[in-house]
């Protein structure tokens, strides 16, 4: 078999699961087999390929037919310009969620600027619920003068956390806990970040096979509103965040207005200010606490 004709009859196969992405997976699955860049893999379509390539490439084509998310079987998957380790144990870090770590940066540069005197400790910042360390490793990777604490309930998620921050080298700036929300923190930050389970009960048994056959449930299931897991954390967010201290949690469709009244009822002096994405969905509240919470 040729590496055109491999091409073809993959993205043509593929086509009943992917729908227009076919040709676009296709791609990265074969450049994955043939270890090839997207300028090699156009230039040689009679390049023949050896039986053993063959076979594994179809066996990735398998999975994929089989609704295995593509970033699982390619074991990697792209976060705000960097490569990150991803497999079931963690939840795949989505493009919307950039715009956290967008909003980070740029709190944590001015938090720094308006700092007077300028302080003598690093920015803390804690990322709640880090499934690969994407925000958390975004962030180290970003702002090197900031530490984070960097907590997930799930211990697996928390090893696949680990091997990132080795393949980006910030183990000793991002500290990893496992454990509920705020509760691993040993001691009071500066900024929350988290991207916390936001799918509604009613809406878990609607998700693709993509999600719901290979993603954690730990990661997905928000309780009866979606806001069970930012409402603990709020609640607990009391004595873990200084004061004039900032919250930034990412929610879901539908969600930024229902999350202002319950910000209000554990910080009623809070401000709290929305910030769509690319597709003008509300994605983030940015919850500024007032200096003396
Ligand atoms: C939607 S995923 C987001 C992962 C990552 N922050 C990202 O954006 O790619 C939610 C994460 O929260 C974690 N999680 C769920 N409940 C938690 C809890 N009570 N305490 C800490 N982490 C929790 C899950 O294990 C999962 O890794």
């Amino acid at each position: 078999m040729t590496l055109g004709e491999a091409l073809c009859s993959a993205a043509h196969a593929l086509a009943a699961v992917s729908g227009e992405d076919a040709h676009f997976e296709t791609k990265l699955l074969l450049q994955h087999i043939l270890a090839v860049s997207t300028a090699q893999l156009y230039s040689e379509p009679e390049r023949v390929l050896t039986s053993e390539k063959v076979e594994a490439f179809r066996q990735l084509i398998r999975r994929r037919l089989r609704r295995e998310p593509v970033s699982y079987i390619l074991g990697s998957c792209e976060f705000y310009g960097n490569e990150f380790c991803v497999d079931s144990r963690a939840f795949i870090p989505r493009p919307e969620t950039e715009l956290l770590v967008e909003k980070a940066v740029e709190f944590s540069c001015n938090y720094l600027d308006d700092a007077t005197p300028p302080s003598r400790r690093p920015i803390l910042i804690a990322d709640v619920g880090t499934g690969t360390g994407a925000i958390a490793i975004s962030l180290a990777l970003a702002l090197p003068q900031v530490k984070i604490y960097a907590t997930d309930i799930s211990a697996s998620a928390i090893e696949v956390a680990k091997l990132n921050c080795e393949r980006h080298n910030v183990s000793n700036q991002v500290i990893l806990l496992q454990g509920n929300l705020l509760e691993p923190l040993p001691e009071p930050v500066d900024l929350i970040v988290a991207n916390l389970p936001y799918i509604e009960d009613s809406e878990l048994a609607k998700l693709s096979p993509e999600i719901s056959n290979f993603e954690p449930l730990l990661a997905l299931a928000g309780g009866g509103d979606g806001l069970d897991k930012m409402r603990q954390l709020l609640g607990q967010a009391s004595g873990k965040i200084y004061p004039d201290g900032c919250i930034f949690l990412e929610v879901g469709q539908g969600q930024a207005e229902a999350l202002t009244p319950l910000v209000s009822s554990y910080f009623p002096e809070a401000s709290v200010k929305l910030a769509s994405d690319l597709s003008e969905i509300s994605r983030l509240a940015k919850i500024t606490l007032p200096a003396s919470s």
